[in-house]
C-alpha cells in the first residue's frame, strides 16, 4: 500500500491505496472552507496551522495500514508554499519513522488522476483542467508524458467564481453557491463579453469578465445577482467551449475530461458534452467527491510513480511554490 498527503491548499487529506489493485482502501479529508469563509479565501498562513493540527489527526487513524505500507507520497507542487511544507515534513516523519522511500507528486498529475481512482488509467487524453489555482488544456500521453497547450493569462475559471462570490458577499468558496444561485437567474439578461472572442491565441482569460460582473454587481441590487451569476455562469463557461471548438479543428478529441474542483459544475458539464458530440468522443469525469482536492488522487498516482520506481530521496524534496494565489 502507498500512503499519500495532500495539503497543497485548504484541504488536509490522508489516502491509503492497495498498489495490486488500485484500491482506496482509506481516505479522510479535513476541509477548512468554513475558516476561510469570513475572509472570502484562502489565508495561507491560516491554512498552514490547521493542517498543522489536521493532518497528525487524521495519519493517527491510518495506524492499523502501517505495516504494510511501502511508500509515502505527497504533493510537493504546485500550491502554497506554507501549506504543502507541512505535508511534506509529515511526509519525511513518516518515510523515517517507516523506513519508506518517498514520492513527490505533482497536484496537477493528481486532479487528472482523479479520472482513475479505483481505475486503470486511460490514454491518450486532453484534459481540460478547471480548479481555483489553473485553467489548462493539456495532452496527456502518459503519466510522464504531459503537455500544456493552452493555459489561463491572468485568473482561473474557480477563482473567478470565488471571486464573483465575493463581492456578492457570498463567502468562499463560490463555485457551489454561485452554480446554485444561477440555476435561478436568466442567462442571457446581462451581455457579458465573451473573454478572447477575437484573438486567434490558444488561451484562456478571466480577469476583465470579473471586472465587468464586478461593475453589474455594484449597479444592481442583491435580487439582480442570480442573474448576475447566471450571465457570469454563462459567459464563462462559453468561453472554455468557444477556445476548445477552435482546437478541436485541428485537433479532434478522441478521449476528453474535465478535471479539477470546478469540474463539478454541472452547466459546464452539459456544455462540454454538447460540444462533444459531433466527435463521438468519449468524455471521462471524476466522482464529484474527487474533484475538488483529495489525498486519493495522490495515492493513485504514486501507486503508477511506485510501479516505474520514481521516489525521491529525502533532501531532494522540497516544495516548489505557486507565486500568484
Ligand atoms: O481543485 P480545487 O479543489 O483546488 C485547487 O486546486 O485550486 O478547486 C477549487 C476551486 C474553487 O475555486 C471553487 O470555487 C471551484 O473549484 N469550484 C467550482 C465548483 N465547485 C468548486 N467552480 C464552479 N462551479 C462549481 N460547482
Ligand atoms: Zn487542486
Amino acid at each position: 500500500m502507498v500512503l499519500s498527503i495532500e495539503s497543497s491548499c485548504d484541504d488536509s487529506a490522508i489516502a491509503v491505496t492497495e498498489i495490486a489493485t488500485n484500491k482506496l482502501v482509506f481516505h479522510k479529508k479535513i476541509s477548512q472552507e468554513i475558516e476561510h469563509s469570513v475572509y472570502g479565501g484562502v489565508v495561507p498562513e491560516l491554512a498552514a496551522r490547521l493542517h498543522a493540527e489536521a493532518l497528525p489527526k487524521i495519519l493517527e487513524q491510518c495506524e492499523p495500514y502501517f505495516k504494510k505500507i511501502k511508500a509515502v507520497a505527497v504533493t510537493t507542487s504546485p500550491g502554497l508554499a506554507v501549506t504543502l511544507i507541512e505535508g511534506v515534513t509529515l511526509a519525511k516523519a513518516v518515510s523515517v519513522a517507516l523506513d519508506i522511500p518517498l514520492i513527490a507528486v505533482n497536484h496537477l498529475t493528481g486532479h487528472i488522476y482523479s479520472l482513475f481512482i479505483e481505475k486503470e488509467t486511460l490514454f491518450p487524453l486532453t484534459v481540460l483542467l478547471v480548479s481555483g489555482g489553473h485553467t489548462q488544456v493539456m495532452e496527456v500521453r502518459s503519466l510522464t508524458d504531459i503537455a500544456t497547450v493552452a493555459k489561463s493569462m491572468d485568473d482561473s475559471f474557480g477563482e473567478s467564481f470565488d471571486k464573483v462570490a465575493k463581492m456578492m458577499g457570498l463567502g468562499y468558496p463560490g463555485g457551489p453557491v454561485i452554480e446554485k444561485l444561477a440555476k435561478e437567474g436568466d442567462r442571457k439578461r446581462y451581455d457579458f463579453t465573451v473573454p478572447l472572442l477575437r484573438t486567434p491565441k490558444f488561451a484562456f482569460s478571466y480577469s476583465g469578465l470579473k471586472n465587468a460582473v464586478r461593475l453589474a454587481v455594484e449597479k444592481s441590487e442583491s435580487e439582480d445577482y442570480k442573474d448576475i451569476a447566471a450571465s457570469f455562469e454563462y459567459t464563462a463557461s462559453k468561453h472554455l467551449v468557444h477556445k476548445l471548438k477552435k482546437y478541436f479543428q485541428t485537433n479532434p478529441p478522441k478521449n476528453f475530461a474535465i478535471v479539477g474542483g470546478a469540474s463539478a459544475n454541472l452547466y459546464l458539464r452539459g456544455e462540454i458534452k454538447k460540444l462533444l458530440q459531433p466527435y463521438n468522443a468519449q468524455l471521462l469525469l471524476s466522482d464529484l467527491e474527487y474533484c475538488s482536492d483529495n489525498a486519493a488522487m495522490i495515492g493513485r498516482v504514486a501507486v503508477d510513480m511506485y510501479k516505474q520506481g520514481m521516489f525521491t530521496s529525502l533532501e531532494e524534496v522540497s516544495v516548489a511554490a505557486r507565486v500568484k494565489m
